[in-house]
């Protein structure tokens, strides 16, 4: 793998850089199932400077550090207590932060943010959500668990619900379909929130098949993986839309019967209501278990950015 400087789309990464970090993420697992303290990254800092709202990745990102032995300072609530309140520029406060820590875990809900921030680092920017921009860690956590579940990527179908304009989940894993072979594509969502131009020019230009829906009938019975999302209501405008399109998709344990039995339904979480909780007892519920491969993600990750 070239050394990678910031982590900021899933553009950056070939096959082999994702294999690379599979099987390093293999490997912390088993350190992290040993308990045994680790000093890989003694010394080091990471920042985890949050502008919006975050469990997993905020918290699973401290965790990889303190893990690996490294440290953390934190700000889980940027955007009111730091000071961007009083009127800071990203710029200024990442010049800043460069300064006491080696590594910045950045989230922010402006488009581009993490690509400005990178512009002015001096330490590694980790782009963890640049507002419906992209998710690339989440990405690569997502594949680990495709590859971990169905123990191959290549030739699976693919089916994704719910929010495809403004998750940028889906617009950080349609980039890594590409690098497989013969992934097959479809999208299911309300009117409201079909794919963007941009998404849509970007598959048709790396000729990955894909499909469109606005119901789940279509396409149940072939997939592999249901990937679900929820409805970002931090994007829309008007709350009222936002409640009408909310439970447009629900998964159901009814569903689930129209799926094969070697299947997996994953979520970035948190879920909201498109997915019932009687579904978490189905052995194809994935998404706790993709939850916990962020943390081994994460560990090869700042290994690789850190060592
Ligand atoms: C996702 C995010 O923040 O984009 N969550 C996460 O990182 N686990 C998905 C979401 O918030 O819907």
């Amino acid at each position: 793998m070239k050394k990678i400087q910031h982590v900021l789309s899933t553009s950056q990464f070939n096959r082999a850089d994702l294999e690379k970090l599979f099987a390093r993420a293999d490997r912390m697992e088993k350190l992290h199932r040993s308990k045994k303290p680790s000093k890989i990254l003694a010394g080091k800092i990471m920042s985890a400077l949050f502008y919006e709202p975050s469990t997993r990745t905020r918290l699973s990102f401290e965790t990889a550090m303190l893990k690996l032995g490294g440290q953390v300072i934190s700000t889980e609530n940027a955007a009111q207590f730091s000071s961007a309140i009083k009127g800071e520029s990203i710029e200024d406060s990442i010049r800043i932060i460069g300064q006491y820590a080696d590594v910045i875990v950045f989230r922010h809900p402006k488009i581009g943010s993490a690509a400005l921030a990178a512009n002015v680092a001096t330490v590694p920017i980790i782009n963890a959500g640049d507002g419906a921009g992209e998710h690339p860690t989440q990405a690569i956590l997502d594949m680990y668990t495709i590859k971990k579940e169905l123990h191959k990527i290549d030739g699976l179908t693919i089916g994704m619900v719910g929010d495809i304009k403004y998750s940028r989940v889906i617009r950080s894993l349609i980039k890594f379909v590409g690098l497989y072979k013969n992934i097959k594509l479809n999208f299911a969502s309300p009117k409201e929130l079909t794919m963007t131009d941009e998404d849509r020019a970007f598959l048709h230009e790396k000729n990955i098949p894909f499909s469109e829906y606005h119901e789940l009938d279509g396409f149940l019975a072939d997939v592999d993986i249901l990937y679900v999302t929820r409805v970002q209501k931090e994007r829309f405008e008007s709350q009222a839309e936002y409640e009408r399109l909310k439970s447009a998709f629900v998964i159901t344990p009814q569903i689930l019967t129209r799926m094969k039995k070697k299947s997996i339904v994953m979520h970035a979480l948190p879920r909201v209501t498109e997915i019932s909780p009687e579904v978490d007892s189905d052995p194809r519920a994935a998404y706790f278990r993709q939850a916990q491969n962020g943390l081994y993600i994460r560990m090869a990750l700042l290994k690789e950015l850190l060592v």
